[in-house]
């Protein structure tokens, strides 16, 4: 005989079962997930929005979003499966390493419904610097750990100290000290050629739940082979991404420096406050970016010789993401996952990058 389940026992099942499982899985959670209203009461339409590597983070942060988890529970986990894979050179376990073969992780995070910020810079030895920014966020009176002390704050929250080169980014260093310089006493390895770009891979998520609430992470290993100590854009709050609450989220990847000159995440958020959709306002950053650029950073033709992007959501879950040049990046629209093209200033690939 069939037992037939109440509504009110169904619910109480579900989101029992949804915690366990999922606070469970998920270190420090900001709140154990709980049961989403019934689609005629949602605020805005649910959406992840994440840089092309985000795929896989996208598709998590959003079937975490429709099991009731924590926005920023949410965008964390999506970004940690590129943190944790060896095959992704840009971020977490596997980034390329600086000038001294070491790997330095920088991570920001903020989450809109408590108005709060979390940063780790230079962080050596953890393979999920995103978390570590998380657990400043909701555990310290501060927002932005650096260095030792970042270390330090997580070993202490159990943590665990790791090597975090991989086969392929060691070599790829060595290949690129050795190619260094002609004259030093490293010889140089030919096949090595194709190491001459330094690749600034990261990954940014923003995500809107069904109440409107919306949070942002970024995560990287910065750019390769960078000064020992050298932090990019992704851990500065305002830069790398940024959050209000009542209006949206926004993020970028791509060449820090610029980033950090515009305040590009705020800047973006700023403009969505005066009105404009996500992907007007991502051009508007951008646009900020070039009319910042010192000419050592134009090519012949007075573009940009770099790239960088910007990732937008707004409180109602319109998104959008723009780039100097055509580019890609990772949308769960409520429908599906999958790579969009994204709007560009310019049609011309830069001379080099
Ligand atoms: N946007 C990553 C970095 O420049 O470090």
């Amino acid at each position: 005989m069939k037992h037939r389940v109440s509504r009110r026992e169904f619910v109480a099942s579900t989101a029992a079962g949804i915690a366990a499982t999922t606070a469970h899985d998920i270190a420090f959670p900001i709140r154990p997930p709980r049961p989403l209203p019934p689609p005629s009461r949602w605020a805005a339409k649910p959406v992840a929005v994440a840089s092309a590597n985000g795929l896989r983070a996208v598709q998590k942060a959003f079937d975490m979003l429709m099991q009731g988890a924590d926005t920023l529970d949410a965008v964390i986990e999506g970004v940690k499966i590129q943190e944790l894979d060896p095959n992704d050179d840009s971020v977490g376990y596997g980034g390329l390493p600086n000038a001294e073969g070491v790997v330095q992780l920088d991570a920001s995070c903020m989450h809109g419904p408590t108005k709060r910020a979390g940063a780790v810079g230079a962080l050596e030895g953890i393979k999920t610097p995103s978390e570590v920014a998380k657990l400043v966020l909701k555990y310290t009176n501060h927002i932005f750990l650096v260095g030792e002390g970042a270390k330090r704050f997580a070993l202490q929250y159990g943590f665990k100290e790791e090597d975090l080169l991989t086969e392929h980014s060691r070599e790829a260093w060595l290949h690129w000290r050795a190619n260094l310089n002609p004259d030093d006493d490293y010889l140089d390895v030919p096949e090595a050629q194709h190491m001459s770009t330094r690749p600034t891979g990261t990954i940014n998520c923003n995500a809107v739940t069904p109440q409107g609430d919306i949070s942002s992470v970024t995560t990287t290993s910065g750019l390769a082979w960078k000064i020992p100590g050298r932090v990019g854009d992704s851990p500065i709050i305002g830069a790398g991404q940024y959050t209000d609450n009542t209006v949206g989220a926004a993020g970028s990847t791509g060449r820090g420096e610029s980033n950090i000159m515009v305040c590009g995440g705020f800047l973006t958020v700023e403009s969505m406050r005066r009105g404009m959709k996500p992907t007007d306002a991502c051009l508007e950053t951008l646009k900020r970016v070039v009319q910042l650029t010192v000419p050592r950073l134009l090519g012949p033709d007075g573009k940009p010789k770099f790239d960088v992007k910007f990732y937008a959501v707004n409180k109602r879950g319109e998104f959008g993401a723009a780039s100097l040049y055509a580019a890609r990046y990772a949308a769960h629209d409520g429908t599906e996952a999958k790579l969009r093209d994204m709007a560009y200033l310019y049609d011309q690939p830069a001379a080099s990058r």
